[in-house]
């Protein structure tokens, strides 16, 4: 009843889902990496070629027709404007041609989303980590729609810092996943790397100096790839995880809910669920599939947004935006 379309960078992603959220059909366009990294003006034109296949056969796929869907969403912003305006001009002409309302969706809201699945199925308060590759944020939830950010990094996202250093160390792009498997087999203790912005008891965060040490302990040639890559996300876990549960202590939180591209670390998952277990808290971490960028979570914020406010929905000129600032996280955009 709900189709979703999610453009933010240089995934491709349509979903459609039912009332209640679950998924009747859903594709994700993962692009090849161009010049090792991602190049906007490409990225677009990828999603233009990729969008309307993609939204056919996932209609096809759940036996549905465009006459069946209720409501349309597609991702605003934040993210990289030349790829949002795609997927969000695609959704918003589908709901002025056949008379619908359409949502527009902050990207964050909807990564923390993929865990909605109706207003009563997770316990508050909450405190969210939205941890990927442009992202890294702590929220304080009350509720679905009481999302309050606490902190956010100054400089690189987690994810980023995965990237970069995977980079840096011949594992491709984007190397999060390859650094992840190969630090499987290394000694998180090697290399003694700094934790900037590391007081636990800060929310914000800071990656691009351990980025920096990380480089220049791989310059001097002392350690194996094994070694730098389990410290370096031996380092990223630790304090991702101490600051999750120092703010998770301090809220009385019953609930930690976990989002984006690095949840999928092995390591990261593991940290969260002994830190959930030490707490006493429920611990929600997306489905592998769900880390990464998808057209579920954003399909899921417009469901929650429409849970809150069945009338809810954005003007036809809701327009792309690059950056997300402020303290109160909300899912419409417009
Ligand atoms: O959520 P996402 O698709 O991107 C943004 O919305 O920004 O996340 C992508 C990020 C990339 O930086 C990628 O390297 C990272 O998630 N990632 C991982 C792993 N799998 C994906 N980072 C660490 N370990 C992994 N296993
Ligand atoms: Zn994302």
């Amino acid at each position: 009843m709900l189709l979703a379309v999610e453009t933010s960078c240089d995934d491709s992603a349509a979903a459609f889902l039912d009332a209640d959220g679950r998924v009747l059909a859903q594709e994700v366009f993962t692009q090849p990496p161009q010049m090792g990294g991602v190049v906007p003006e490409i990225a677009s034109r990828l999603h233009m070629e990729v969008l309307p296949g993609m939204v056919s056969r996932v209609l096809v796929s759940a036996g549905a027709s465009l006459e069946d869907v209720r409501y349309f969403a597609a991702t605003a912003g934040p993210g990289l404007v030349g790829s949002l305006l795609v997927g969000l001009s695609f959704a918003k002409a589908l709901a002025m041609a056949l008379n619908r309302p359409f949502l527009g969706i902050n990207h964050l809201a909807g990564h923390i989303h993929i865990h909605y699945s109706g207003a009563g199925e997770v316990r508050f308060p909450a405190v969210a980590l939205l941890v990927s590759g442009g992202h890294t944020a702590l929220f304080h939830m009350t509720g679905w729609s009481n999302c309050t950010l606490l902190g956010c990094t100054r400089d690189d996202a987690a994810g980023e810092a995965f990237d970069k250093t995977a980079k840096m160390m011949d594992l491709g792009y984007p190397g999060g996943k390859a650094l992840d498997l190969l630090a499987r087999t290394g000694n998180p203790g090697a290399v003694d790397l700094p934790s900037p912005l590391g007081a636990t008891h800060s929310p914000e965060f800071s990656f691009s100096g351990l980025k920096t040490a990380v480089r220049l302990a791989w310059e001097s040639g002392l350690y194996s790839p094994e070694d730098m890559a389990a410290s370096f996300r031996a380092r990223v876990c630790g304090i991702l995880t101490k600051k999750l549960f120092f703010q998770a202590r301090r809220f009385r939180a019953v609930s930690v809910l976990a989002a984006g591209g690095v949840t999928a670390n092995s390591l990261l998952r593991e940290s969260l669920a002994a830190g959930a277990a030490r707490l006493g808290v429920d611990l929600l971490l997306p489905p592998m599939e769900h880390t990464t960028d998808n057209a579920v979570m954003v399909g899921r914020a417009a469901l929650a947004e429409l849970d809150h406010d069945p009338g809810a929905c954005s003007p036809l000129s809701c327009n792309a935006f690059a950056r997300w600032s402020g303290e109160e996280l909300s899912r419409l955009c417009c």
